[in-house]
């Protein structure tokens, strides 16, 4: 692929006419940019996205209503997240930049990364995480495997959009540290590592500010601080006002706003209220990704290979699925995987009607589409009877579900195992508006109990874009997760079933045993278009965590078919400042299988907030029976730091952090220690530096601690009024340094002001 010269768009935008740059720099209907036809700059085609192509021929909307050219629809972010397979995931991308190409797509519209924030969220199912470093990491690999091909990504929703309802109004207000630590670090890690080519602002406002026109987030942190290189394009529909968003950073208007926002745009710069300069530089980048698309054409052709995707689809759902419990039953041994030859009851109308991605604009139309009941007789050598066991729809009568769960019931009666397949019913989870609890329906709940009467080997396969409560976990003896699984996903539930694949996937979110146990419960959805985000850094497990909860199944957690042992922990600084982590594991069981290695750290007596422990690194392994492997994982030195916002910058702060080696967040398998360089924060004192500040001071704290000693000689006795081991030093640390000389002795205004001026002028 060439690269696009600076030269060549400044001679391609010299020739354009202010009304031509202006029209460029929004849409010219729903998934095209506007060509100049007379500047030789031709239109491209921009289309969703995330887990799949979803590209419309006739009318476009963004609501997944109309239909689509088929395409592989991968599993969605829910279920890929759980593999935490980087280069599973990068393949994944290849596929789908493969496929985007070969429709002549210039730039796939994802991935989605936001952190989910509240179970609640009702597009979860399109994002990978609550946790930053995972969302980052994951989505990096779904950037660089699309634009492999040629084409371009959309790192959305840019930022701080984290729920569905009042999504195009409301304001997301963030504090400094949970915006930057959590809500900004993954997109920060994408951009870095992978330069999407576009990144999609988002419809909310963050503290008060449309994220479409927002100079600080759009401009200042995305370019400036990140180097992003590419374009901003708005989320459809997110301008609210063009002219004020042009300069602070958005690129690109979709979809078309009819002429009209171009003709603002024209009029503020005739007007002078508007840099025609920042107008150039819009329109600059719009020429850059129409020439990037353009070079990217003809890397891949078709026709498609649609097979070998749909084979993807399958190995990639087979690694989403988590294996949250598999206990024993009686002296049978643990529930999975299931013989072959065991006659099985299939209960569960998603066994039949898979749910298998989410609503809204992400909806992909499959080129084929498995279900877990064709897929398990297909494998089974035994006899496969089936019960719908509910019904999914909206409406229906107390006396249909009574007979469908005996008829369920008579099934399971009669089978030595049964298979259960549990989920959210799609209106209960979309794009648009959020979940009003986490609970599964209530038939379903009480069919597991009709069931679990009959039969105790009971397997269920959960189907849900987010988490819901289990309030059966210690009742089923096996529970497999199964998010969303995308078109293969009946296959690939066949697979883990049967153990012709060994479940590899953990919990990218907690699973909570309440709702109201969740971090956002009281702050969520918000009101009058506010959302507060009082939970501050304490998202997902670290919430849990600092608060001692009990949860459902935690954050990481996946169980196998085998068993790993951990040892010989170590972690050391290596020459650029990044801890290496390393550790040896052993499969320990009687199959092969891939355990997913998690580094988590934390630093004891931290002068900052901080949760209990925090994700910092991941690394699967696969490993025969018996077979033992180093696994080496790199804390990068910029995930240790915090954001400090006295200084409004990064800061790694010095000391001994806990490096803990874990197999889930509350599976912690070793724990080691490992010295860390601190970064050195020069903080100028003022007369507000309390005592305790000014102490730490390199220049100013040697000086006062012996203006102290001398002053506390004079003092002799005053520790015998202090209360019972409680000394002078701590009463005083929070002192500010500007009120010591109205405190009586000999210190004046000006000897404070003099020792301010010395230590500020010794700091740098
Ligand atoms: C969604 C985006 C999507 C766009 C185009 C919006 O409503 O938030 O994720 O890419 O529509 O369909």
């Amino acid at each position: 692929m060439t690269d696009v010269s600076i030269s060549q768009t400044e001679a391609a935008l010299a020739d354009l006419t202010l009304e031509e740059k202006a029209s460029l720099t929004s849409g010219l209907d729903f998934w095209h940019t506007k060509p100049v036809e007379r500047a030789g700059i031709p239109s491209i085609m921009v289309t969703d996205g995330p887990h799949g192509l979803r590209k419309q021929g006739g009318a476009g909307d963004h609501l997944g209503l109309g239909s689509s050219v088929p395409a592989t629809c991968f599993p969605p972010a829910a279920g890929l997240g759980s593999s935490w397979d980087v280069e599973l995931i990068e393949r994944v991308g290849e596929a789908l930049g493969t496929e985007t190409a070969i429709e002549h797509v210039g730039v796939l519209l994802g991935p989605g990364i936001n952190i989910k924030r509240s179970p609640l969220c009702g597009r979860n199912f399109e994002y990978l995480s609550e946790d930053p470093i995972v969302s980052g990491v994951l989505g990096a690999a779904i950037v660089q495997g699309i634009q492999s091909k040629g084409v371009g990504t959309s790192l959305k929703h840019f930022a701080a959009n984290n729920q569905e309802d009042d999504r195009m109004r409301a304001s997301s207000d963030v504090d400094p540290r949970p915006l930057r630590e959590i809500y900004l670090r993954g997109f920060q890690r994408v951009v870095q590592d992978a330069q999407p080519w576009t990144v999609m602002c988002s419809y909310n406002k963050i503290n008060g500010v449309y994220a479409s026109e927002d100079p600080w987030l759009l401009t200042q942190v995305l370019r400036d601080e990140w180097g992003f290189e590419g374009l901003v394009v708005s989320d459809w529909g997110a301008v609210n006002d063009r002219v004020q968003g042009l300069p602070a950073g958005l690129d690109l208007e979709m979809p078309s706003s009819g002429g009209r926002t171009d003709a603002q745009l024209v009029a503020a710069v005739q007007a002078g209220e508007l840099d025609e300069h920042a107008l150039d530089i819009a329109a600059g980048r719009v020429i850059d990704l129409v020439r990037k698309a353009q070079a990217g054409r003809g890397l891949v052709e078709g026709p498609l290979d649609v097979d070998a995707h749909h084979a993807l689809a399958r190995e990639a759902a087979g690694r989403s699925i988590v294996l949250l419990r598999n206990a024993e039953v009686g002296d049978g041994g643990a529930v999975l995987p299931l013989a072959k030859d065991r006659k099985l009851a299939v209960v569960g109308a998603f066994a039949e009607k898979p749910r298998y991605q989410g609503a809204g604009s992400s909806l992909i139309n499959p080129t084929r589409l498995d279900t877990a009941l064709d897929e398990i007789r297909a494998l089974a050598a035994g006899e496969v009877a089936y019960a719908q066991g509910f019904s999914v729809a909206a409406d229906v009568s107390a006396e249909e579900t009574a007979a469908l769960r005996e008829a369920a019931v008579a099934e399971a009666s009669a089978a030595d195992a049964v298979v259960l397949f549990l989920g959210l019913p799609a209106r209960l989870e979309s794009e648009g508006y959020d979940r009003d609890d986490i609970d599964l329906p209530a038939e379903q709940l009480a069919l597991v109990d009709a069931v679990l009467a009959v039969n105790p080997n009971v397997v269920v396969v959960l189907s849900n874009g987010g988490v819901v409560a289990l309030p059966f976990a210690d009742r089923v003896p096996a529970i497999l997760e199964g998010w969303l699984l995308g078109q293969a996903g009946g296959g690939a539930t066949a697979d883990v079933l049967f153990g012709d694949v060994n479940p590899s996937g953990k919990l990218a979110e907690t699973i909570p045993a309440r709702l109201s146990d969740t971090p956002a419960y009281l702050d969520f959805p918000g009101e009058f278009g506010h959302v507060r985000y009082g939970e501050g850094l304490f998202v997902g497990y670290r919430w849990y965590d600092a608060r001692g909860l009990e949860v459902a199944f935690p954050f990481g957690h996946g169980l196998s078919y085998t068993t790993f042992a951990y040892s010989d922990a170590s972690a050391t600084v290596d020459a650029d400042g990044d801890v290496q982590v390393a550790v040896t594991v052993t499969n320990t069981g009687a199959v092969p299988g891939r355990e997913i290695v998690q580094v988590y750290t934390s630093l004891a007596g931290s002068a900052v907030q901080r949760p209990v422990r925090e994700l910092k690194a991941f690394a699967s392994v696969e490993l025969e029976p018996g077979e033992a492997r180093d696994v080496v994982l790199t804390v990068r030195r910029a995930d240790l730091a915090y954001w400090d916002v006295r200084v409004d910058g990064w800061v790694v702060e010095g000391g001994a952090y806990a490096v803990d080696v874990a197999a889930s967040s509350r599976d912690i398998r070793s724990t080691v220690s490992v010295e860390v360089a601190g970064d050195a924060v020069a903080i100028p004192l003022t007369r507000e530096s309390s005592l305790g500040e000014a102490l730490a001071h390199p220049v100013a704290g040697p000086i006062i601690q012996a203006a102290m000693a001398q002053m506390m000689q004079g003092l002799e006795g005053i520790e015998s009024v202090m209360p019972e081991g409680v000394s002078m030093d701590r009463m005083m640390m929070s002192f500010p340094i500007g009120r010591m000389s109205m405190m009586g002795g000999d210190v004046t205004p000006e000897m404070i002001d003099g020792l301010i001026a010395m230590a500020n002028a010794g700091q740098h």
